[in-house]
């Protein structure tokens, strides 16, 4: 397993409460380590070479020397190797962190000046804090309504910028019950602050009670479909493609042909620039009549929109 930091050092680092959270830190000390010890060995030299090779007379001339191939090649090769570890570790790190498992959780966030706004699929909202179940992983789809924030969990060694205008993602799988600190890691204004909030991790069973207990509010992907009537979506995206734009219904998560001749994956991505600047990448054999909605949805809405199409399955029928 990996290491556990012992609790003198639980000053220096925030707790680890998440699966990356002990990876993480393996990887942080290491780093430390080769800094420390390289820093002592040069210290050292410096100590051991002042006091040798010092001038022992005003006549001594020193001798002159001619390099030696060995050693250059072994101070030469012995960094590279150290650098290669850290990278190849670090990449993998990367690639952990950044890909979600498939059976994750999904959770929205949208961040604000000076607020986090979280919705749950099943149409729970909360401000500033987000209630997570333990041992599951929870991927967070997030996007800014204006600057640039940072969601930044130090206990779960998680921090993802939140970017106007994209979504990011990121992930986590909680290993320890209890409230954990969420922060706004990116300077975003007068009150960057006291943008944050706390992440409660539950037992399973307490989590679906906290679900339960929730003012009955409609899912994302029914608050989605309400919201795709509303704006007549479904007059041109008709489920069964007889429509004047392509029927949405299993599209999610495919790739679709372009007029451009070129492919793009249908991700939340894909999905909110479609809506927002339709023109951008039109499907293959459909006219560019779309308007754009644009100051017509807010960022919430576009996520509700984003999870009711997540929801059309090839049989036509959504799911929420
Ligand atoms: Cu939001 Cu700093």
């Amino acid at each position: 397993m990996w290491p556990q930091v012992p609790q003198a050092l639980l000053r220096l680092i925030p707790e680890q409460a998440s699966t990356v959270a002990g990876q993480v830190d393996a990887l942080f000390l290491f780093l430390v380590a080769v800094t420390v010890f390289f820093s002592g060995l040069i210290f050292l030299l410096i100590l051991v070479f002042v006091l040798k090779y010092r001038r022992r007379s005003e006549a001594e001339r020193p001798k002159a020397i001619h390099g030696s191939l060995l050693l250059e090649a072994f101070w030469t090769v012995v960094p590279l190797g150290i650098a290669l570890v850290i990278f190849v570790w670090g990449a993998y790190l990367y690639f952990v962190i950044s890909r979600p498992p498939a059976a994750a959780m999904e959770v929205y966030v949208v961040g604000k000046q000076w607020m986090w706004k979280l919705q749950h699929p099943t149409g729970q909202r909360e401000i500033n804090e987000l209630h997570v179940p333990i041992h599951r992983p929870v991927k967070l789809t997030m996007t800014s309504e204006d600057v640039i924030h940072s969601f930044y969990v130090p206990a779960f060694r998680v921090k993802a910028d939140v970017v106007p205008g994209k979504y990011t993602s990121v992930w986590f799988e909680a290993t320890r019950t209890g409230e954990y600190h969420l922060f706004c890691a990116e300077y975003c204004g007068t009150s960057h602050a006291v943008m944050g909030g706390r992440i409660v991790v539950m037992e399973p069973a307490e989590y679906e009670r906290w679900l339960s207990g929730g003012v009955g509010e409609e899912s994302l992907p029914a608050a989605g479909e309400m919201l795709f009537t509303r704006l007549a979506c479904n007059t041109c995206h008709k489920t069964d493609g007889t429509g004047r734009g392509p029927s949405l219904v299993g599209k999610f998560g495919k790739s679709e042909k372009l007029t451009s001749g070129e492919n793009v994956a249908v991700d939340e991505s894909y999905v909110r620039e479609s809506i927002l600047n339709p023109q951008a990448k039109i499907t293959a054999g459909y006219p560019p009549i779309m308007p754009t909605f644009k100051g017509l949805v807010t960022e919430d809405q576009l996520l509700q929109l984003v999870a009711y199409i997540k929801t059309l399955k090839m049989d036509g029928q959504a799911k929420p």
